[in-house]
């Protein structure tokens, strides 16, 4: 499809247009498209554009995933391995396992986006992040090649996977295997998410998966009420020299503990300090339960969002020396 509005295809809700619109429903209808020549560059593959930030209309061809289905490929007594793929909305994914007992996504529920795009960003969010569970990530590249990437050979860290990387822009994800359990192993670690559970007589796949989504929903904007990517920003990673330093002037600071030689600080707390929560810039704003989270109040452009990140990063470099980086792509 030609000139076609990605309104629909960004949880910003910027609307921005593309010159050609590709959807496939199977990794054969890629290979395909692939064979007839209509991946030429320049492409990008969206997911559920929950992480995106259109800057302008798209000059090229805009390329998603509808590959669906969900099977199990292996399963011992304790563990399973789904083939899951790239197109389903990861919340789906993650509804159907709690409902079957398969334990280990839990702690992920209603997080926006597709599978594809999870493999891809690491998504992670109450002390679980994608790479934990997932096995290997099939792909199919712009040539119609196919090639499956062991876990290990993704690089995965916080918020990052060698798919990010720009060489890896003509790759794309087809299925995502995951490793589940059966017998169920919680990750409770993250304090908001035990406290929600302390009144909860029996914790299960149920009441977990409760419980996250009561948060988010207590905190997180729902974008078709009100357009936004979820965090704007990573958490920023400091030399414990530097931690060490904020630390003294600001008693409060969060932080989580990476290794020997770097703290982890919560962006939106840093963001908040400077006075920016629940404050607009133009039709763009800083959330007003969580600073963390930029938000289209109606109309805004992909430059009002860029203009408030700016003064956003400008104003936390200033107080505290820290640079904070965008966890969403701007395109
Ligand atoms: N905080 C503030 N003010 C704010 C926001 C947060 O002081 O406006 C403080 C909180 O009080 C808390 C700390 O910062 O002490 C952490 O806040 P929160 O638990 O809300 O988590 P986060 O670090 O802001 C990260 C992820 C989220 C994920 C949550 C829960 C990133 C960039 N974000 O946010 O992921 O849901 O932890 O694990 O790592 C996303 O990536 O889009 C996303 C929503």
């Amino acid at each position: 499809m030609r000139n076609y509005s990605l309104r629909k295809h960004n949880t910003f809700g910027l609307d921005v247009y593309a010159d050609r619109f590709l959807e496939y429903q199977s990794e054969e209808e890629l290979l395909d498209l692939i064979r007839s020549g209509e991946v030429a560059p320049p492409f990008l593959h969206i997911g559920g554009g929950s992480n995106l930030l259109f800057t302008k209309d798209y000059d090229g061809t805009v390329l998603h995933s509808r590959i669906a289905g969900i099977n199990i490929l292996a399963e011992d007594e304790d563990t399973l391995v789904v083939r899951v793929g790239a197109g389903i909305v990861w919340d789906d994914f993650v509804r159907l396992c709690v409902e079957r007992g398969w334990q280990g996504v839990e702690n992920l529920s209603l997080i926006p986006g597709e599978v594809g795009a999870a493999a891809v960003q690491n998504i992670g969010a109450y002390g679980v992040e994608a790479k934990d569970v997932i096995v290997s990530v099939e792909t199919v590249d712009a040539e119609g090649r196919r090639k499956i990437y062991a876990k290990e050979e993704c690089d995965y860290s916080y918020r990052h996977s060698l798919f990010k990387e720009e060489g890896m822009k003509s790759v794309f994800i087809t299925y995502v295997r995951f490793r589940l359990n059966k017998k169920p192993r919680f990750s409770l670690d993250y304090r908001a998410l035990r406290e929600a559970l302390a009144s909860c007589p029996h914790i299960d796949l149920k009441t977990v998966r409760e419980a996250v989504v009561h948060i988010r929903q207590s905190k997180l904007p729902d974008p078709k009420v009100l357009g936004n990517a979820g965090s704007f920003f990573m958490n920023p990673i400091l030399s414990r020299p530097l931690f060490e330093t904020l630390a003294r002037a600001y008693p409060d600071i969060p932080f989580y503990e990476v290794d020997a030689r770097r703290v982890k600080v919560p962006a939106g707390w840093l963001i908040e300090q400077c006075g920016w929560k629940g404050k607009n810039l133009g039709p763009a704003g800083v959330y007003e339960k969580q600073a963390l989270v930029l938000v289209n109040q109606g109309g805004a452009t992909g430059a009002d969002i860029v203009a408030l990140a700016k003064a956003v990063q400008e104003s936390v470099y200033k107080k505290f020396g820290v640079e904070i980086r965008p966890e969403v792509l701007f395109v």
